[in-house]
């Protein structure tokens, strides 16, 4: 078959773990006898530059126009200054919203081979973590009304937590059907206690989860949440949560694996089209030095090859790659201790290329 993949490289190291993700691509292709072609766009700073726009009208038509799309990572202190609705960051959302997509999957699971770049005590990571957030991606307050005013005299800026019935329903069907493929268990986070928002997620989630009755779920509130990744991480499955909520969580989820180099994500909308990227920003202290973990944006090709083209094969092989090469000690700096070998991308790439 014949895939056309549109590719967002972005800023900082997001050229660098692009590009090592499409050689992982094409040699999985010559492997199994698949054809990915790559078109290569404009988003986020360097549209900017060259631009003067985060998101390009011809980067929205081309993306629509492929079967699934790459995304490195956008943003650097360079663009921080610019007004918000020209940051790079809104390249990323305008992209999200421009092909429906609402459902963020970021696995998060500690890979044995790593327990010890695993921040937390041996005896939390001795019991696994093995997590799946599922953040809504195109609603709440990223996506509301905002704005700045002046209130008696004075500057008052403000965003709007806001989600709709249908918003939440399709965002909760999709943690509950991932779930039957898993423990059978959801954790919902919110803030209910405070957030008229969060009363009505929680109460529409529980009205889905009547479709589910194999589905035990919980709720539990977002600061509560963040305390018990640290203090007992293996009690999660599957995490349904906001947009905003999700953001946060899946950061941390990412740390506690050992590294936020690892993590990698889809989103998907109602099509098979979604865009994967790795949950990492563009770490501009690093961009250009050869050292940045590309094993995110692999695994993230690896999510791409079996969400929206069903190569279950294919995506198992590079998993499988990955973990080979973790067990026999190569690491990048962000995942390195004490007894390893130490590579650069650029190697860690062609390890992991030599056992597709
Ligand atoms: C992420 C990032 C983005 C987000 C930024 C870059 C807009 O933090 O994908 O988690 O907030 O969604
Ligand atoms: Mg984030």
């Amino acid at each position: 078959m014949n895939y056309k993949i549109a590719v967002l490289a972005g800023d900082g190291i997001g050229p660098e773990i692009t590009n090592s993700a499409i050689k992982i691509l094409n040699k999985t292709g010559d492997k199994y006898g698949h054809k990915f072609t790559f078109k290569q766009l404009l988003a986020g700073g360097i549209a900017i530059d060259k631009t003067g726009n985060p998101l390009p009208d011809e980067t929205i038509a081309e993306c629509k126009k492929s079967d699934s799309v790459l995304l490195g990572a956008v943003g650097g202190p360079k663009w921080d200054t610019l007004p918000g609705n020209i940051r790079p960051e809104k390249g990323l959302l305008k992209i999200r919203a421009e092909l429906g997509l609402y459902a963020n999957i970021r696995p998060a699971k500690l890979y044995q081979s790593l327990k010890d770049a695993c921040p937390l005590r041996y005896d939390i990571a001795e019991k696994g973590i093995d997590i799946i957030v599922v953040r809504e991606l195109t609603g709440g307050m990223y996506f509301g009304e905002k704005g700045i005013k002046e209130i008696n005299g004075e500057t008052v800026a403000y965003d709007t937590e806001q989600y709709s019935v249908s918003e939440i329903t399709r965002i909760a069907k999709i943690a509950f059907e991932l779930a039957k493929n898993r423990k059978k268990r959801v954790i919902s986070i919110d803030k209910a206690n405070v957030l008229e928002s969060s009363r009505l997620w929680r109460k529409v989630v529980h009205e889905v989860a009547l479709n589910y009755p194999e589905i035990t779920v919980t709720d539990m509130l977002v600061d509560n949440a963040a305390m018990q990744l640290v203090r007992n991480p293996s009690q999660f499955d599957v995490v349904l949560t906001s947009n905003i909520f999700g953001d946060i969580l899946s950061d941390e989820a990412a740390m506690i694996t050992g590294s936020i180099g690892m993590l990698a994500s889809s989103s998907l909308g109602d099509t098979s089209r979604g865009l994967y990227e790795p949950i990492h920003g563009s770490a501009p202290d690093i961009a250009g030095k050869d050292l940045a973990n590309p094993i995110a944006t692999i695994l993230s090709c690896a999510m791409m090859l079996r969400d929206s083209f069903k190569l279950f094969d294919e995506a198992k092989n590079i998993e499988n790659a990955i973990s080979e090469v973790l067990e026999e000690n190569y690491r990048t700096a962000d995942i390195m201790s004490e007894g390893k070998i130490k590579v650069s991308g650029s190697k860690m790439t062609e390890l992991i290329l030599s056992k597709i």
